[in-house]
């Protein structure tokens, strides 16, 4: 199966950006667990942990007897190793798609953000969903809009909907997750958390993320950098508080089981 490129990046300030994604994410991804997750799984996988924030968060609220968290950037991996690897949590980087064969029998598969950087998100749930203990539960968040009427979110949330495209995946990827499993036997649930953070720290998480992938061949062959610098400017103006602005992000929650 074809993954996709990771376009956000696995630098310093990609994991800064993730760790703000983290704080401005974690109640609603707290709740999320906290109410399909079961109590004290037996063995924990967190797909695309990244730097181990969501893994962190797994570990302290269902408390998993065992923890994996898995991530293809070999950066994040040691980052999140050094931070929280203990005799319960491991960390492996590994593409999320090929799993090594004894990474089985899970009773909780949580992967947050990671399908919208996937070409074929659907196939990656099957193939997730063979991972699980015969009593397990895949948990997936992923993004379902992200609603804003200033001019500049709009612009930047346009330019990240080109650029995932352009490398075959979708930002808000949770419709076509809930339409395309509305009939799957797996299905156990699928509903919207929204939540509206304040908008300068959206934007920051947004200047961070453009001046991670503004140098991308396909973002520079379609837009100049006086434009691109003009958008990290605006972006800039939000998120030091100069411009009030308002988002709304709707979180898709899908709950998957074996059978
Ligand atoms: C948007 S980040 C989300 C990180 C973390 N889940 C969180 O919410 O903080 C997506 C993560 O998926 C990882 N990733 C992308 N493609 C992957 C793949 N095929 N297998 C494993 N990890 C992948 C990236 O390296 C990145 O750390």
């Amino acid at each position: 199966m074809n993954g996709g490129d990771y376009t956000f990046g696995d630098s310093g300030l990609a994991a800064r950006r993730l760790a703000l994604v983290a704080a401005t994410f974690a109640k609603t991804t707290r709740q999320f667990l906290l109410t399909r997750a079961g109590v004290a799984p037996g063995f924990a996988i967190d797909l695309g942990c990244g730097p181990g924030f969501t893994t962190e968060l797994i570990r302290a609220t269902v408390g998993p007897a065992r923890v994996l968290g898995v991530d293809i950037s070999p950066a994040f991996v040691a980052a999140a190793a050094k931070r929280i690897a203990d005799d319960r949590t491991r960390l492996l980087c590994a593409d999320a798609l090929d799993l090594p064969l004894e990474v089985i029998d899970a009773d909780l598969i949580f992967a947050r953000m990671l399908l919208t950087h996937l070409r074929d998100p659907l196939a990656a749930i099957d193939v997730w969903r063979g991972r699980l203990s015969e009593r397990g539960a895949l948990l997936l968040e992923e993004v379902d809009s992200i609603a804003t009427e200033d001019p500049t979110l709009t612009a930047y949330l346009d330019l990240q909907r080109e650029m995932l495209a352009a490398n075959g995946t979708t930002l808000d990827v949770g419709p076509e997750l809930d339409a395309g499993l509305r009939e799957h036997p797996g299905l156990r649930s699928s509903s919207v958390a929204e939540l509206s953070p304040p908008a300068a720290v959206a934007a920051r998480m947004f200047a961070m993320n453009l001046e991670t992938w503004r140098g991308r061949p396909e973002v520079a062959a379609a837009h100049g950098p006086e434009e691109l610098s003009a958008l990290a400017t605006a972006l800039e103006r939000i998120a030091q508080g100069e411009v009030e602005a308002t988002i709304t992000w709707r979180l898709r929650h899908l709950v998957l089981t074996h059978d």
